[in-house]
């Protein structure tokens, strides 16, 4: 079974796919993850962008393993993030990674999470929700993850946010049938228990 998680930078979708992976027993999947190692490989390699993804070992779990080398903590990086929002609107990228992780949610049970996951990735997921909040708390969070200047966070998360709803091919929208959870003033554990129930309900009926 797939449980989809979509959403904007921020929204808390990490945190509470994680969660609610946990809490299933389900194995999590960080779609973004593979974005990020693509764009790394980019910077540090060069070349085209489709090769950098087509190319791409890579192994998402507790860490993240890409080509042989743990880049966990290097895929983390604002400069990373840009330019994992830039080769993301690349349609040969897309397609290369897409088919990476249908390969895995082919089988066993996952909570995947990314911007298409329900719309494109897994579209016959059981479960879909789109994680929003609104972008001041987007932001708040995101600052105090990464202590970060707030001022500086917010520019970013805007031309992330326009680059992923305006490009052309898989732009961030929420997939017919998601359910859409504001997580503005929720704790994690009231979203990671709402979603599990979903997760528990689908599978009985
Ligand atoms: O954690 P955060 O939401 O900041 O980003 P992420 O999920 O790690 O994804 C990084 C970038 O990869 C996003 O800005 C998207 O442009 C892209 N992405 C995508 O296009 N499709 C996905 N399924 C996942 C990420």
């Amino acid at each position: 079974m797939v449980v989809a998680i979509d959403g904007p930078a921020g929204a808390g979708k990490s945190t509470v796919a994680r969660a609610t992976a946990r809490a299933l027993g389900f194995t999590y999947l960080d779609s973004g993850a593979m974005y990020r190692a693509a764009a790394l490989t980019l910077l540090e390699e060069g070349g085209a962008a489709s090769e950098s993804a087509e190319r791409l070992q890579i192994d998402v779990g507790e860490r993240v393993i890409a080509n042989g080398r743990d880049v966990t903590e290097a895929i983390r990086t604002p400069e990373v993030s840009e330019a994992a929002s830039r080769i993301a609107t690349n349609e040969k990228v897309r397609a290369a990674l897409v088919a990476k992780q249908r390969a895995l949610l082919e089988s066993g049970d996952w909570v995947a999470e990314g911007r298409d996951i329900g719309t494109v990735v897994a579209p016959e997921a059981e479960v879909k929700v789109f994680l929003t909040a609104s972008p001041e708390e987007r932001a708040r969070r995101r600052a105090d993850e990464l202590r970060a200047d707030l001022e500086t966070v917010q520019r970013d998360q805007a031309l992330r946010d326009a680059q992923d709803e305006g490009r052309e091919h898989s732009p961030l929208r929420p997939a017919a049938g998601a359910i859409e959870l504001d997580t503005s003033g929720l704790s994690v554990e009231q979203v990671v228990e709402r979603i599990a129930s979903l997760a528990r309900a689908a599978r009985m009926g």
